[in-house]
């Protein structure tokens, strides 16, 4: 792949320099050829209508006499000048050169005929122009010059050119291959370090350099890396967390079953009171795996179809269903809710969110103590509080509380049946929903946990 990467490149450089090389050595000759051609013309043309005057004035033109005029004009530079009379027929030829028989026809017709050509060291043009006399045309002069210095000089101009532009492509090419060589060279150092962390090394991080793009995706590639190994870390903990749990109710249920069957003529009290354990352990068994299964499902974001859900109702059901346990721990439940608190949630998350908080507020509360359940809204959210005036949570533990397994006092929190999970759910339940959760201290003591929930649209909710 990156070969084809520096492949490419190479290529579009090549293609770019290509055209810029043809045209830098086509134009500037091309451009200036018209130039000089059109300078030739005039240059030429107002010479040999010089000559073509001078030979107009003698009574006769003899061979003598066209080389005396001839030669008191300074016509140095021609290659060859010929001279016709009317009929066609030479006076005078000297030098060396090639006319066009159609130019000479053309000025024996009394028009001028130019013709010029450009070729390697040559630079050839040629004129034929009529000669006028009083009494008519009496002839035509045809002039011939090749300009070998303007040629020569062309073509050395034309040769610099050329090798100016074969150093400028080799010197871009050197600069592009060198450039690819160096963003492929860190492409590749950011590609090995990827397969070095995909082999299951989440710790290992890419060393930065720089500050352009490809650095921004190496910076990337690190947090990524980061929250993978932040995720991995917490999966592994969440793992152990786990087992360990289920091995303690299941090592004192082994416990407890062993006891019966090595112990002969266990009086049936013991038996029962010991099989009473049994199921005090299966059952808090029962519960972590359903609550870890609850949490596994969330995590999965299998997601019932939201509906519009009155948490009036909700509360109203969790309060009932929660009244024994209350009325066992001699706590008081009150409630203050406002009607039409919806919001688009599956029910039984908020029964799940409702139930835990409340449930909580009753397990660590103190006797004669209350449990306040609160409902309103404003215009942005719904807020549900849940206070009690039971034992608090210290300041320090705050933080840890929705954290999966955590308990603050294990020892109490073991024998009220708690597994630490209740409130890991409510917090991925209410997050899910887009919502917020806060716990804060309930005065004189206790505890306050407030939730909010977006408030949905009449569009949402359809009421
Ligand atoms: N209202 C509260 N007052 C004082 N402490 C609380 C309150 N709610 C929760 N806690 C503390 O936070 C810990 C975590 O609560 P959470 O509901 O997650 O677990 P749990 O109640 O122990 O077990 P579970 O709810 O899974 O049966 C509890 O063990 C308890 O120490
Ligand atoms: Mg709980």
């Amino acid at each position: 792949m990156t070969h084809s990467i520096r492949f490419k490149f190479i290529l579009f450089i090549l293609a770019i320099l290509l055209v810029l090389i043809l045209l830098l050595n086509l134009y500037p000759v091309a451009s200036s050829r018209g130039t000089m051609f059109q300078e030739k013309r005039s240059s030429l043309t107002s010479q040999a209508s010089a000559v073509s005057s001078a030979l107009a004035g003698p009574e006769r033109l003899t061979e003598e006499e066209v080389s005396r005029i001839i030669g008191a004009l300074d016509l140095d530079n021609f290659d060859r000048i010929t001279v016709l009379d009317a009929d066609g027929s030479t006076i005078y030829d000297d030098g060396e050169g090639r006319f066009a028989p159609e130019d000479l026809q053309t000025a024996l017709r009394g028009e001028t005929a130019f013709q010029t050509a450009l070729t390697g060291t040559d630079f050839i043009s040629s004129v034929a122009v009529p000669i006028a006399a009083r009494e008519g045309l009496r002839g035509a002069v045809a002039l011939y010059e090749n300009d070998r210095d303007l040629a020569r000089l062309l073509l050395t101009v034309r040769e610099r050119i050329a090798i100016l532009s074969l150093m400028i492509g080799a010197l871009v090419l050197l600069l592009a291959m060198t450039f690819s060589w160096l963003v492929l060279r860190r492409l590749n150092d950011l590609t090995r370090s990827m397969s070095i962390v995909a082999g299951g090394d989440y710790a290992y991080r890419h060393e930065v350099t720089g500050s352009d793009e490809i650095s921004e995706l190496a910076q990337e590639f690190n947090t990524l890396t980061e929250k993978l190994e932040a995720n991995e870390a917490q999966r592994r903990r969440f793992v152990s967390d786990a087992s360990h749990e289920l091995k303690t109710p299941l090592a004192s249920i082994r416990l407890l079953s062993d006891s019966i069957l090595q112990t002969e003529d266990m009086d049936p009290g013991t038996v029962r009171e010991f099989v009473t354990d049994i199921r005090t352990e299966s059952d808090r068994l029962e519960r972590t795996t359903e609550k870890l299964l609850v949490l596994s499902r969330m995590d999965d974001d299998i997601q019932a179809v939201p509906e519009p859900v009155d948490l009036k109702q909700v509360a109203l059901d969790t309060l009932s269903a929660l009244a024994p346990l209350a009325r066992d721990r001699r706590v008081s439940l009150a409630s203050h809710l406002d009607d039409g608190c919806v919001v688009m949630a599956s029910r039984e998350d908020m029964e799940r969110i409702v139930f835990n908080l409340v449930e909580n507020a009753v397990k660590y509360n103190v006797p004669n103590g209350s449990v306040t359940v609160r409902l309103s809204q404003d215009e942005s959210a719904v807020h549900l509080s849940v206070e009690d005036t039971g034992i608090g949570i210290p300041e320090e533990d705050r933080l840890n509380i929705f954290t999966r397994f955590y308990r603050v006092d294990k020892a109490r929190s073991r024998q009220s049946g708690g597994s630490g999970l209740g409130l890991s759910i409510v917090h991925d339940a209410v997050t899910a929903y887009g919502g917020s959760i806060r716990v804060g201290n309930n005065r004189p003591q206790g505890s306050v946990f407030i939730v909010s929930f977006p408030r949905p649209t009449s569009e949402e909710t359809g009421i």
